[in-house]
């Protein structure tokens, strides 16, 4: 089974390694546009099978999409990175041309694929990848909420001093400051966050979660790639493996949640056919009122979206 990965820089490169040494596929395609780029890392990957003990398959493509054909899922990391000083929706004009050509070349050759979207601006790329690809929702989706949630546990970890394995968390809305994170929903080894901690503190934890790609923006000079690629390869595994995961996934909504086409994180269920169910919550009245403020930045950006084309 084949899984391709599109863009092999920070973020592909680390999902494709982590789809290799995990053998989550027995063939993972690397693709970019840069000469040489993806043909070195996926020889690289492949020379590390012997010492890590995988035996999936890695192959480098310059901008040569035959070699993808067949792909189960498609993974689209292509893009520019934010820069400081840089929001991820600055990022639309440059990576809006990107995804959709690279879209176009992915469902010409893997017509039946299921596509994990990563580019930013997140939900809106999922929606040009979307429009491109003219799939239903259940085939195109992007990766967020899984990262955004990552940060909010391992923040939680830290200052609970407990692993990380142990925080069970939901968080929704768009890939920005507008996400929601729930601590309603948030359990420490089943028990309910709010009897372990503090409400200031939390606060503060949900506020450095909303920041979280920013702060390492800030420290590296470009966006994290360690996490994304990780979170990416798992959302790749829940399909491959038809394991029925509940993560949180920026899925088109249809009515769900009071809110109609448009791109947003939500719970679902994935699997073998994709997004099998959009989990709908019953958020209090402050929870809703902070997505429907997610949905409307969003919105902005889907709108300008449908301006360029
Ligand atoms: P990067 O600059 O390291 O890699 C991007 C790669 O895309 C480069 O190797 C470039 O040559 C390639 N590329 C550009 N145009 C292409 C095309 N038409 N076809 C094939 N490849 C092409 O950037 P990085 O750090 O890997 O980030 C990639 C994207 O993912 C960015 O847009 C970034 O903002 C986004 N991102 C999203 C996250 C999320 O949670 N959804 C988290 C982290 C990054
Ligand atoms: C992140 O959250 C920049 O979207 C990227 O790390």
């Amino acid at each position: 089974m084949k899984v391709t990965v599109v863009g092999a820089g920070n973020v592909g490169a680390t999902c494709a390694d982590v789809l290799a040494y995990r053998e989550i596929a027995n063939e993972v395609v690397l693709v970019d546009i840069k000469e040489g780029l993806s043909e070195g890392k996926a020889l690289d990957i492949w020379q590390k099978s012997p010492i890590n003990l995988y035996d999936t398959r890695t192959i480098g493509s310059t901008n040569d999409y035959s070699k993808t054909a067949g792909s189960e899922v498609v993974v689209i990391t292509s893009g520019l990175p934010r820069k400081p000083g840089m929001s991820r929706d600055d990022l639309i004009e440059t990576n809006a041309g990107i995804v959709k050509s690279v879209t176009e070349n992915v469902v010409k050759h893997s017509p039946e694929a299921i596509i994990v979207v990563v580019s930013n601006p997140l939900d809106v790329m999922t929606y040009q990848a979307h429009l491109t690809s003219k799939l239903p929702r259940t085939k195109v989706m992007g990766m967020a909420g899984i990262l955004d949630t990552a940060r909010y546990r391992a923040f939680l970890a830290e200052a609970l001093d407990v692993s990380p394995k142990d925080i069970q968390a939901v968080l929704m809305g768009g890939h920005g400051d507008t996400m929601v994170p729930l601590p309603r929903y948030t359990t420490v080894g089943g028990i309910p966050v709010t009897e372990l901690i503090d409400e200031e503190p939390l606060n503060k934890i949900v506020e450095r979660t909303k920041s979280g790609g920013g702060e390492l923006v800030k420290l590296m000079g470009t966006s994290a790639w360690y996490a994304p690629g990780s979170a990416a390869a798992q959302m790749v595994e829940a399909i491959v493996r038809d394991q029925r995961r509940v993560f949180p996934v920026c899925v088109k909504l249809e009515g769900e949640y009071g809110i109609n086409n448009c791109y947003l994180g939500v719970p679902v269920i994935l699997g073998k056919n994709g997004i099998e169910k959009v989990i709908e919550l019953q958020l209090d009245e402050k929870e809703m009122q902070l997505l429907k403020t997610s949905e409307g930045h969003v919105r902005e950006v889907m709108e300008v979206l449908d301006k360029m084309s």
